[in-house]
C-alpha cells in the first residue's frame, strides 16, 4: 500500500466551517443546531447537527468533485489502489445499482451468481438487463454458499457466446456475508480476455488487503469496479461507502452520471466526513490494525473448536475458495436442538451478545477494530452455558430442520424489470405456486433474494420461505410480510 497522508483534509474543513459564526440562511433548518430537537441533542449533542452543514463553498461539491470532497476522495484512491473513488451516501446498494447501470444497458446480460445481495437484483430492474444466473454449490449441514469459480464464470460466458451473445458485465460478491472469497485474480482475467467489466460487491470487504493475514483486494486482483460498504468493517458511520474504479474497460463519464442519477442532491457531510475519517484511520496504522482483532479471532476459533455440541465453519470446507475472511465466526447450534434465531435470542437476553448474521442453523460474529478480548470472552462464556444447558444429542439435532434455500430449478418468465411494471393481483402463499412472481421476497439478514420478480414459484421456494418465516427470520420485501399472501404477475 502507498505511503498515505493521515490527515482528512473534509474533516479538517468542516471542523473549520462550523466554528465560523455565520449568519446562515440556509437549509438544514436546525441551522447549525440552533434549533436541534431537543430529544435528539440531548443524546447525541449539539456538536453533530453543527457539522451538519449543506453544500459551501469551502467544502466542496460531491457531484462536481473539487475542494476538500475532491482530495478526501483522492486519498482514498490512493489509499485502496483505484483510479478513481467516489465516496457514496446511499450505502454500497446504491454503488451497486450506479456499477451496473454504468455496465448495463436494457437488453444486455449480466453474468451473476443467484445469490446476490438484493441491490443487485433492483440494479436489474433500474438498468433493464437480463441476468444470466451462476448458481454457487452449497456446503452440506451449514447450507452456506461457497464461491463462484472461474470454471462457472467461463460456463455462463460461453453459454451466451453459443447463442451468439456476450455479457455486458460480470458480477460477484466477494467476500460473502460468511467471508468466502471468489478466486478474483482468474475471473478477472477471463473477463479481460473478452473485454468484459468486472464489478465487485465487496461490501464486507473493505478492509481486505490491509494485513498479512487478510485476502487481497478485489482491486488488488484485476477488478475494475468495486463497492465497499466502509460501514461495515472499517469504522466510518453506517450508510457510507466506497466506489472505486480501475482500468480502461468502464466509461467514467457514464458511471459518474449514473452517482448523479442515483443518489440524493443533498449528501450528508457527517456521512462523507466519516469515510474521510475512516480512510485516515487506516492509513495511520497500515498493516498492523487487524492486529488485535485477528488475534482475537484465531483465540476464540481455538475455543469455540473444544466446547461440545459446537460446530464452527471451517475454511477447509471451502476448497473452491482461495481465502476465507479470518474476522467472521459462523457458529453452529443444530447439535444442541437450538436454531441460530433462538441462540441468538438466548445470547441477547442472557448475556446482551449480539450477532450480525443470523440464519436458521447457525450464527456469524463479525470481529472489527472496536472489538475487546471481554467482549469476545463473553461470547464464549455465553456459548458454553448454552453448550451445557442443553447438551449434545442425537435427538435435539432432529430439531432443527436444515431446509436448503437452493435456487438450482429457477425458471425465468419475465426478466426482472418487466415483472417488476407488470400489472400485479394477490394470491393466497399456497396458490401462487406455478405463477411468475411479482415481488421480490428476501428473509432479512442476509437481504438474498429466495424470490426474485419474474421468476416461476415453485413448491420448494414457498415452504422454504415458510420455514425460515416460523424460525424467526424477518421476511423484507413483501407486501404481505406474514406472507399468508403473495404478489404474483398477470391481471385478475
Ligand atoms: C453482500 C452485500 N452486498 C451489498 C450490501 C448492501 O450494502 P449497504 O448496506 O452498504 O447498502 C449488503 C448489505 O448487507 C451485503 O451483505
Amino acid at each position: 500500500m502507498s505511503q498515505q497522508n493521515g490527515v482528512p483534509p473534509l474533516v479538517t474543513a468542516l471542523k473549520s466551517s462550523a466554528l465560523k459564526n455565520a449568519a446562515s440562511f440556509q437549509f438544514p433548518g436546525h441551522n447549525r443546531g440552533h434549533a436541534a430537537p431537543a430529544s435528539l441533542s440531548e443524546v447525541i449533542g449539539r456538536t453533530a447537527f453543527a457539522h451538519d452543514l449543506p453544500m459551501l463553498p469551502e467544502l466542496g461539491n460531491l457531484f462536481c468533485s473539487h475542494g476538500p470532497i475532491l482530495e478526501a476522495q483522492v486519498e482514498a484512491a490512493k489509499l485502496f489502489g483505484s483510479s478513481q473513488t467516489w465516496f457514496l451516501v446511499g450505502g454500497t446498494t446504491s454503488g451497486i445499482h450506479a456499477a451496473i447501470m454504468a455496465t448495463c444497458s436494457p437488453g444486455e446480460f449480466l453474468i451473476l451468481p443467484r445469490n446476490s445481495h438484493i441491490s443487485a437484483i433492483s440494479a436489474l430492474v433500474l438498468s433493464g438487463a437480463v441476468p444470466k444466473y451462476i448458481t454457487p454449490s452449497s456446503v452440506n449441514h451449514w447450507h452456506i454458499a461457497s464461491a463462484v469459480t472461474p470454471a462457472q464464470v467461463l460456463k455462463a460466458m460461453e453459454e451466451l457466446e453459443m447463442e451468439g451473445k456476450k455479457a455486458a458485465a460480470v458480477f460477484i460478491t466477494s467476500p460473502t456475508y460468511h467471508g468466502i472469497c471468489s478466486n478474483l485474480s482468474r475471473i478477472s482475467e477471463l473477463c479481460h480476455s473478452r473485454k468484459i467489466p468486472l464489478i465487485v460487491d465487496e461490501a464486507h470487504g473493505a478492509h481486505f488487503g490491509f494485513h498479512s493475514k487478510l485476502p487481497k483486494s478485489a482491486l488488488q486482483q484485476g477488478a475494475d469496479l468495486v463497492v465497499q460498504s466502509t460501514h461495515k468493517v472499517l469504522c466510518s458511520l453506517t450508510q457510507s461507502s466506497m466506489l472505486h474504479m480501475s482500468g480502461n474497460i468502464v466509461d467514467k463519464e457514464r458511471v459518474c452520471r449514473c452517482l448523479r442519477t442515483l443518489q440524493t442532491t443533498s449528501p450528508s457531510f457527517l456521512l462523507l466526513a466519516s469515510l474521510d475519517a475512516a480512510r485516515a484511520q487506516l492509513s495511520e496504522n497500515l498493516d498492523i490494525a487487524f492486529n488485535q482483532a485477528i488475534a482475537l479471532a484465531d483465540e476464540a476459533k481455538c475455543e469455540l473448536k473444544q466446547i461440545p455440541g459446537i460446530s464452527l465453519l471451517e475454511n477447509t470446507s471451502f476448497p473452491a475458495s482461495p481465502a476465507v475472511d479470518p474476522l467472521r465466526l459462523t457458529v453452529g447450534f443444530w447439535n444442541l436442538g437450538l436454531s441460530g434465531y433462538e441462540a441468538d435470542g438466548i445470547l441477547y437476553k442472557d448475556d446482551e451478545v449480539i450477532g450480525e448474521l443470523v440464519e436458521s442453523t447457525c450464527i456469524t460474529y463479525v470481529l472489527n477494530l472496536g472489538t475487546s478480548r471481554e467482549h469476545v470472552e463473553r461470547l464464549l462464556l455465553g456459548i458454553k452455558r448454552l453448550a451445557e444447558t442443553y447438551g449434545s444429542n442425537e435427538e435435539a439435532e432432529k430439531k432443527v430442520v436444515n431446509v436448503d434455500a437452493t435456487f438450482d430449478d429457477i425458471s425465468m418468465s419475465l426478466i426482472p424489470r418487466d415483472a417488476f411494471f407488470a400489472s400485479k393481483r394477490k394470491v393466497g402463499i399456497r396458490e401462487s405456486i406455478g405463477e411468475v412472481a411479482g415481488e421480490l421476497i428476501s428473509p432479512y439478514p442476509p437481504g438474498i433474494p429466495v424470490l426474485i420478480p419474474g421468476e416461476v414459484i415453485t413448491e420448494k421456494v414457498v415452504d422454504y420461505l415458510l420455514h425460515v418465516r416460523s424460525k424467526g427470520a424477518q421476511i423484507n420485501g413483501a407486501s404481505d410480510s406474514s406472507l399468508s399472501s403473495i404478489l404474483v404477475c398477470g391481471k385478475l
